[in-house]
């Protein structure tokens, strides 16, 4: 069964809402053949990594930065997962309070030295989710899900 990995720093309810988003797309009727497994970024391992089939990613951004968390797990997986990783697909999102260029092009550095394959934009909010922020995190889960069933 192909598998989806959700990994997440989720320290507030705003990035509450948007992981809750992405878990309700990716896991829609659907996509039923897809299984999900979500893992906070702080307990993700390489072995969670290698045995799924493609990613979503979210973290705050912090310090003009990624998450300590969200660092730590891809500072935890870089090496292990470098060669068996490559070409898979992942999404991410990520909330901040008011600029997220930092976080944005960290993320873009460590997934482009993994060589992990862009499903879409990224997803950025800042301030406060509506309804259209928390939409496109729907969708986010939906194609990184749909794109993991078309193999
Ligand atoms: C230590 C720290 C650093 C932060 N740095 C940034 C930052 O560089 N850019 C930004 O847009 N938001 C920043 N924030 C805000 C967080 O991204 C925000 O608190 C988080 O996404 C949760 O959103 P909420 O506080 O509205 O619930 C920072 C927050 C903390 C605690």
């Amino acid at each position: 069964m192909p598998r989806l990995l959700v990994v997440h720093h989720t320290p507030s309810p705003a990035l509450h809402s948007m992981y809750d988003r992405v878990i309700d797309g990716a896991g829609q009727p659907e996509l039923a053949e897809v299984e999900v497994v979500s893992r906070a970024a702080l307990v993700a391992s390489p072995v969670d990594v290698l045995e799924a089939d493609g990613y979503v990613l979210g973290s705050p951004a912090n310090l003009g930065y990624l998450s300590g968390a969200l660092k730590h797990f891809f500072d935890t997986i870089y090496y292990p997962c470098l060669t068996e990783t490559v070409g898979r697909p992942f999404g991410l999102y990520l909330h901040g309070n008011d600029d997220c260029t930092g976080a944005v092009a960290a993320a873009t550095t460590i997934t482009t030295g993994l060589r992990w394959r862009p499903v879409q934009d990224p997803v950025v909010v800042t301030g406060r989710p509506d309804r259209d922020d928390l939409d496109r995190c729907w969708e986010l889960g939906a194609v990184a899900a749909a794109t993991i069933l078309d193999g």
